[in-house]
């Protein structure tokens, strides 16, 4: 009898028990967890297999062995890491998700801002969408800033910067179309003011709000760009933090406080807080929510 030698097979995704998961996920978790902040911890370390898997299948990675070497051997590290990144961001959002953000935003924080603005004949407002997934949270702040432009905001420029680090997501995020699920909370006024029709189940974002904002790619945790994000008023870093743990938490919070300017206000997702992690902001409460703020140099709170 012959024994015709089999090819070896990519290995399926391991099962969802930490114990049988393959020791070379934990090298991956913490090289992902040293580029980008993001921790998956022992009982999340199916995610991180299962994406690992599809990355797998797309290079012909036979063994998760072989797919940490297409991770860590040039000339295709940098890229692959990249797709890695790519395949374990999770970007659940959607428009209009935190009206009493907005209610914070439109009734008091941009009243306050514009005054101490215009004592610096400044007429310039810059607002930063840190982790912005497929761009539902910038636009939301676009579409609202554009409901100031003939009062509030008359003559200012609004410059409003979207950063994520899942380059797939910038991209669905410049094209600006949603479905349903997106717009779950747009009212239809705003649907008819901002959008047009693309096809029976998806709206597009109309250019002028669109010309409001630059997207890029952008990772938190990348020292070297963060120190040249200077100069916003105000930062959403909204259901971002939630994936890091303390220490990168931590080091992205004190770029975010060097970043604003004084008397600029921060806000993070619902269920986030600055608890532990920094007490140079400011807590502010306001109906439904909270924001932080970082005190003006006229406050006398420095
Ligand atoms: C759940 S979404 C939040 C989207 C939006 N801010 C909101 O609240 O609706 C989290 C986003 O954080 C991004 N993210 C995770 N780690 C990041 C990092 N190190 N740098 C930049 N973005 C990151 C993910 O790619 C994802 O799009």
């Amino acid at each position: 009898m012959t024994i015709v030698p089999q090819p070896p097979v990519a290995q399926p995704a391991p099962n969802k028990s930490a114990e049988t998961v393959d020791p070379v996920y934990r090298q991956i978790r913490d090289l992902v967890y040293k580029v980008s902040g993001i921790y998956k911890a022992e009982e999340k370390l199916y995610l991180l297999a299962d994406g690992c898997a599809r990355r797998m299948k797309q290079t012909d990675a036979r063994t998760p062995r072989e797919y940490w070497d297409r991770l860590t051997a040039a000339p295709s590290r940098d890229a692959e890491l990249r797709e890695l990144l790519n395949e374990i961001t999770i970007g659940e959002t959607c428009l209009f998700r935190s009206q009493p953000q907005l209610d914070a935003l439109r009734k008091v924080i941009l009243p306050e801002i514009v005054t101490e603005k215009v004592k610096q004949v400044t007429k310039r407002l810059r607002i930063w969408s840190a982790g912005c997934s497929t761009g539902e949270e910038s636009y939301t702040l676009a579409m609202n800033m554009l409901e100031e432009s003939e009062r509030l905001l008359k003559g200012w420029t609004v410059e409003i910067l979207a950063t994520d680090l899942n380059d797939r997501s910038v991209e669905t995020a410049k094209a600006g179309i949603y479905g349903d699920y997106a717009l779950r909370n747009t009212s239809d006024l705003y649907k008819r003011k901002y959008f047009s029709t693309v096809d029976e189940k998806r709206l597009q974002v109309r250019p002028e709000v669109k010309k409001l904002i630059a997207f890029s790619r952008l990772n938190l945790q990348d020292d070297s760009k963060m120190l040249f994000m200077k100069g916003m008023d105000l930062i959403f870093c909204c259901n971002v933090l939630i994936y890091f743990d303390g220490a990168s938490k931590s080091k992205v919070i004190n770029h975010f406080f060097s970043d604003l300017n004084f008397g600029g206000y921060f806000f993070l997702g619902t269920s986030e807080s600055l608890m532990k992690l920094n007490d140079q902001f400011h807590l502010v409460h306001f109906p439904g929510t909270i924001a932080y703020w970082k005190p003006s140099l006229s406050s006398g709170k420095l």
